[in-house]
């Protein structure tokens, strides 16, 4: 097991920074989650950590000795990728044993390494098969194997779900997290999939461009983005973004003056969003924070709109509607939820609201 640290890594492709100044530091047995949209790096980033790609600045770090010269199989970690490459002609068991042989282990330890692996994974009874005798799910499992016979100082994985149909990544997000639970190794894992960011992290690492847009917790991330693409790339269904004015009403309060109503700013916020007075701002509020259905408490506010879309979930309801022209989702009571066509009050929680600069897209930052 080790802690992982970049300091100020970049990768430069001729003129691209894939990787712009990455700084980083993984604690021993953490599970980051290196996460944003395709191109912005992720895949780069893990392929340094790896020794697959020289650095073209800073330094990587493993256990506070630099590693930047240290080539791959010296670094004593285990990369699992999207695609299985196990070898076709080998069983299970022999792919899983096959690094350890070429290392020279002796026969006996390979055997219950591989044993104590297929343990894990619920794949004993898979061993003597060849790999296109397995599922993709099995697959995957085996490829995990293969890399935790090694017994690594850290888990590097990149995209390793992305194959593999919704039910099973759902079922396999769980062994990976409770596989992750029962090893404690540091892991490095690269998504696009923000429910796999959110369900498997200890942190969020959130890239764009070749940089770090925000690390935290999950529900930090979540509960408090720095900018609106944070707020947009974590969470599904996705945050409502409301564009408005910030107003006085009354002697000391503010209010947002949107399409269709006025939203008074829950005292609590008044302070930290008093130099925006005048500007036009907008509203970031998650669909759980608006619902169908009448103001109920101090710090939420009312207004009306036309219900567009019902989606009925089971556990949950989402309405649709549009104020001018954006498209705003909202929840409701799947039992007891209104008709396309209707309209209706909805009520938002304003303890619960962001209010976004749009000069630079960032949020105005709440003292917590
Ligand atoms: N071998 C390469 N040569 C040139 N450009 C590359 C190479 N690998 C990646 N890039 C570029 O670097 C950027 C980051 O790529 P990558 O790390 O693969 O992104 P991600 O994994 O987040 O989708 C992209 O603009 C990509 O086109
Ligand atoms: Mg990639």
């Amino acid at each position: 097991m080790a802690n992982v640290v970049l300091d100020k890594v970049s990768k430069r492709f001729g003129s691209v920074a894939a990787v712009d100044e990455i700084s980083l530091d993984m604690a021993d047995g953490e599970f980051v989650v290196l996460i944003g949209p395709s191109g912005c790096g992720k895949s780069t980033t893990l392929r340094m950590v790896a020794g697959l790609e020289p650095v073209s600045g800073g330094q990587i770090l493993f256990d506070g000795q630099v590693v930047n010269n240290l080539p791959p199989k010296h670094r004593d970690i285990a990369m699992v990728f999207q695609s299985y490459a196990l070898y076709p002609h080998m069983t299970v068991a022999q792919n899983m044993a096959f690094g350890l042989k070429l290392k020279g282990y002796p026969k006996e330890e390979i055997r219950q390494r591989v044993d104590k692996a297929a343990g894990l994974l619920n794949i004993r009874e898979l061993l003597g098969r060849k790999p296109r005798e397995l599922s993709g799910g099995q697959r995957q499992r085996v490829a995990m194997g293969r890399a935790i016979v090694r017994d690594p100082k850290a888990f590097l994985f990149d995209e390793p779900l992305s194959n593999l149909d919704a039910n099973l990544r759902a079922q396999m997000r769980v062994e990976i997290k409770r596989l992750h639970q029962q090893l404690e190794t540091t892991v490095v894992y690269v998504t696009h999939d923000q429910i796999e960011a959110m369900t498997l992290a200890d942190r969020i690492v959130l890239m764009k461009n070749g940089k770090i847009v925000q690390v935290g917790p999950p529900m930090e991330v979540y509960d408090n983005p720095v900018n609106k693409f944070s707020a947009t790339f974590i969470g599904a269904p996705k945050m409502n973004f409301i564009p408005g004015r910030l107003v006085r009403d009354g002697a000391d309060g503010l209010a947002i003056e949107i399409e269709g109503g006025r939203l008074a700013v829950a005292e609590s916020r008044r302070a930290t969003y008093e130099p925006m007075l005048d500007q036009p701002v907008e509203i970031g509020l998650r669909p759980e924070y608006l619902a169908v259905g009448k103001a109920d408490r101090p710090g939420t506010a009312e207004f009306e709109a036309v219900i567009d879309v019902v989606e009925p979930m089971g556990s949950e309801a989402l309405a649709f509607f549009r104020l001018g022209d954006v498209e705003l989702a909202a929840k409701c009571d799947p039992h007891n939820s209104p008709r396309h066509g209707e309209r209706v009050s909805f009520r938002a929680d304003m303890t619960k609201m962001h209010l976004i600069d749009p000069r630079d897209e960032s949020v105005v930052q709440v003292a917590r």
